[in-house]
């Protein structure tokens, strides 16, 4: 089978597609024939630092999800032909993961995904939107008639965050440090589109003068303590990304950084289960969401598509069809 295997840390230009034997099924896991698969932060972070860490055993094939129908149940209770989605669980870390036209994955990590959809839209979906609606639910536990800030609302889990909020009858506000993206945000839904500019505070004061109920924060640590200081009082604020770059938070002081009654709180993508996803996927049918897409890839040109994602130039999922 086709497949993308790391052998140590590289660039983006030096991924390519080589031939590997398709793996042999075991009791406990399951034969995906992998259809299509979305490109992740994470794996931009595996293949330029994680791959050349000790939790990561060389040679590994990259990917924490993917969309695809059952090729070998194995001992499982699901159909030949079944469509699934897996996702995470130590896909393309810990075991091989999506970038290829096979995956061997624990039965566990896979889910039944009977929607019609065609795959490179399904491929937009499990990550992206278990995420989005991981945070907003569990996370912010937002509702109407709640504001919610986006805060870095054009990346793909933003924009998600973004449909799913407006489609739960909430005010929502996303932000984008680019003057010219304004208007996509204005397109996918967001009820204020806000720049990034060091005034976000002004903004955000403007439409909520008590402040925002709930934020969800992509940007992270970077930018953590401000949102704190967006934020009404016995709201909440969820971190589930970290695009600025930085991880951790040196010198945080919780009595001084978290306002009085401001709930903080974070979102891991780490343990789907089939009840969240038939949820999801119920409510996007009814909601008529549909998943928005920055470009379609096909596996041999796996090394653009990473390309895409670290230019910031994407304002959307970008999909790989396998
Ligand atoms: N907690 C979890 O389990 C989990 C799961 C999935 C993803 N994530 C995280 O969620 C975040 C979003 O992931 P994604 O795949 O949706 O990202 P993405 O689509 O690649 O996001 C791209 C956008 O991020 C913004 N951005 C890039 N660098 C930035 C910076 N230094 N400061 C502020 N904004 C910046 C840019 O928007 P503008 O140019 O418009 O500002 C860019 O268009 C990532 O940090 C990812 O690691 C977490």
């Amino acid at each position: 089978m086709k497949a993308v295997v790391l052998h140590g840390t590289c660039e983006a230009e030096e991924l390519a597609v080589r031939e590997v034997s398709v793996p042999q099924v075991r009791p406990g896991w399951v034969l995906v024939r992998v259809r299509a698969f979305g490109i992740n932060r994470s794996e931009v972070l595996v293949r330029s630092i994680e791959a050349g860490m000790e939790h990561i055993k060389l040679p590994r094939i990259i990917g924490i999800e993917c969309v695809g129908e059952i090729a070998d149940p194995s001992d499982s209770a699901f159909a030949r032909g079944q469509r699934v989605v897996a996702l995470m669980g130590g896909m393309g870390r810990s075991f091989d993961g999506s970038y290829a036209e096979y995956a061997l994955l624990p039965t566990r990590q896979v889910f039944r995904a009977d929607v019609e959809m065609d795959w490179a839209s399904l491929g937009a979906i499990p990550e992206t939107f278990f995420t989005a609606w991981g945070s907003l639910n569990d996370g912010l536990q937002l509702a109407p008639p709640d504001s919610v800030l986006v805060r870095g609302g054009t990346s793909a889990l933003g924009i998600a965050a973004v449909q799913l909020a407006k489609s739960f009858g909430c005010t929502v506000m996303a932000t984008t440090r680019s003057k010219e993206k304004l208007g996509f945000l204005k397109a996918i839904g967001a009820d204020h589109q806000l720049l990034d500019d060091g005034t976000l505070s002004d903004q955000v004061r403007e439409h909520c003068p008590s402040g925002v109920d709930k934020v969800l924060e992509l940007v992270g640590p970077a930018t953590l303590r401000e949102s704190l200081l967006l934020t009404a009082q016995r709201g909440v604020v969820c971190v589930t990304g970290i695009l600025g770059g930085q991880h951790t938070l040196d010198g945080f002081d919780p009595i001084k950084d978290i306002p009085n009654s401001v709930c903080l709180t974070s979102f891991f993508s780490n343990y789907p289960t089939q009840a969240i996803m038939d949820n999801i996927f119920d409510h996007i049918r009814r909601n008529g969401i549909t998943p928005h897409i920055a470009k379609v890839f096909r596996l041999e040109d796996i090394s653009r598509a990473h390309q895409l994602m670290e230019s910031n130039r994407a304002d959307g999922k970008i999909v790989v069809l396998t």
